[in-house]
């Protein structure tokens, strides 16, 4: 089968969060089945834009109502990725350092949508499968389904993976005429409530829709940020696909980005050096327990309460564990996490940014890593931190739930049922006792290393729903 994966992020090209991660890894996977699989993802300045080369394969221009833009797009010349890349410029609109964030994103990505299909549009075959991930290009299934100019396009089937029902998109009816003439009384496909949704869009007209969890398809029934209705009464075609990781750029055996590379075999030494190395850049103590955090600091992932949760932690111990953050997002969360510095230094540190690197060599050095999370659609950290034999304390929530057991039930993680103070405090006392068990963890760490967690079932699950 031929499918094409579009989406706003793929690693390494560029990556906000775990969206990034799993479309430059799923359809690697889906290749290595026999497949056809290829991304079409905007073309920012990301550094991976700058060291590779590429070939132009379209030059044209399209519209955005009145309004032209010049529209390139390139492949990506080494396939070094495991898939065919594609890259979508459109001057003025998507040649920035940033994925999102800026005021006209509406106009970015719709630009992006329309130059994706004007493309495929003059193309002598069809792909089989177009795989939209997320409200970026959740415009796609209504287009190709109704716009009178992708007539030839209305045979493909449309699939909608929704790796976070937060963010949908929304935007005015006043830029309703952004789109290709379409009857207007298909209008109500576009919308939600007050305004067109993308998102909401996407689940109404998308042949299939996905979640990244089992888990999250249930909870998304009574919490999606105001679709709740729309995905109940979607369900009939909908399915929960719980990620895998990519065991390739995750390896422990062979991470450049480590200190120390290690095995389930060396796993004790390997992590005890990895561990030092990064205590001394971080003034921290190696002989007491790393506690860490990896992630956006917003409310779905519970990070206003992370510096309460660690200042009570730190003051209770009495200097016996360690705390390393990892993340930026909230400047208020951003500045009180940076301010507990002040008053423990020698047993707590943040780095406020984004860094790759180092994210890689805490999930290799800490010993638990915390996922207090609120709303969790899948979550690839903890699977990052079993592969890496790091503890996960998790809520259960989400793919959260579907892929940390709590020791107490036979498992190999720490989980607690609210986002709050008291329920991560008491798991986190959880983990220090069990960091004082040392045959405990050292065998818990040698059984989370070995769970399979890679995309091969996943990969073939997606491919099993296509071909339905
Ligand atoms: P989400 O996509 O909701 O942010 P996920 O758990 O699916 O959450 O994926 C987050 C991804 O982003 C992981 O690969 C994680 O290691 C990475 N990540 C998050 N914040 C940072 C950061 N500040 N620096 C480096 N990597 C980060
Ligand atoms: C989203 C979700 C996260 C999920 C990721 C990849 O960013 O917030 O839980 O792991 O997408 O599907």
């Amino acid at each position: 089968m031929e499918i094409i994966h579009l989406s706003a992020e793929c690693y390494p090209i560029a990556k906000v969060g775990g969206l990034g991660d799993v479309v430059g890894a799923l359809p690697k996977y889906q290749n290595k089945l026999g497949h056809f699989a290829k991304v079409v993802m905007p073309a920012y300045n990301t550094r991976f834009m700058q060291e590779n080369e590429f070939e132009e394969v379209y030059n044209s221009w399209g519209n955005l109502g009145e309004r032209a833009f010049h529209v390139r797009i390139k492949r990506e010349l080494t396939n070094k990725l495991g898939f065919d890349l594609f890259v979508v410029h459109i001057d003025g609109l998507m040649d920035r350092d940033l994925v999102y964030g800026y005021p006209d994103d509406t106009e970015r990505f719709l630009a992006y949508q329309i130059g994706v299909l004007d493309w495929i549009n003059q193309w002598e075959h069809r792909p089989d499968v177009i795989h939209c991930h997320d409200h970026h290009t959740g415009l796609v299934p209504f287009m190709t389904a109704n716009c009178e100019k992708y007539k030839s396009l209305n045979q493909i089937r449309t699939i909608l993976t929704i790796h976070n029902a937060q963010y949908q998109g929304q935007f005015g009816w006043d830029k309703l005429h952004y789109l290709p003439a379409f009857d207007l009384w298909k209008a109500g496909l576009l919308g939600w409530k007050t305004a067109i949704n993308p998102l909401a869009s996407a689940i109404k007209c998308a042949w299939r829709v996905t979640t990244v969890s089992p888990s999250y398809l249930d909870e998304i029934s009574h919490n999606a940020n105001g679709l709740e209705g729309l995905l109940a009464s979607e369900r009939g075609k909908s399915a929960g696909i719980l990620n895998g990781i990519d065991i390739e750029v995750w390896n422990t055996a062979n991470d450049p980005m480590l200190d120390k590379c290690y095995t389930v075999r060396t796993v004790d030494s390997g992590k005890k050096a990895n561990k030092e190395a990064l205590c001394a850049v971080f003034n921290l103590d190696p002989k007491k327990p790393l506690f860490t955090f990896i992630g956006r600091l917003v409310g779905e992932k519970g990070a206003d309460l992370l510096p309460d949760i660690f200042h009570n932690a730190l003051a209770h111990s009495h200097g016996n564990i360690n705390i390393l953050v990892l993340g930026s997002g909230d400047p208020v969360v951003e500045a009180r996490l940076s301010e507990l510095n002040n008053w423990f230094q020698g047993n707590y540190n943040t780095y406020i940014g984004y860094n790759e690197k180092l994210s890689h060599q805490i999930y290799a050095g800490a010993d638990f890593l915390l996922m207090p999370s609120r709303v969790e659609p899948c979550g690839l950290n903890q699977m990052y931190a079993l592969r890496y034999g790091t503890v996960p304390i998790v809520r259960r929530i989400g793919g959260l739930r579907d892929t940390v057991v709590d020791i107490g039930d036979g498992g190999f993680g720490i989980c607690h049922d609210q986002t709050s103070i008291w329920d991560v405090g008491h798991a986190i006392g959880r983990a220090y006792d069990l960091y004082q068990d040392k045959k405990r963890i050292k065998q818990i760490r040698k059984d989370m290393m070995q769970l399979d967690h890679s995309w091969d079932k996943a990969a073939q699950q997606y491919i099993d729903l296509y071909q339905m």
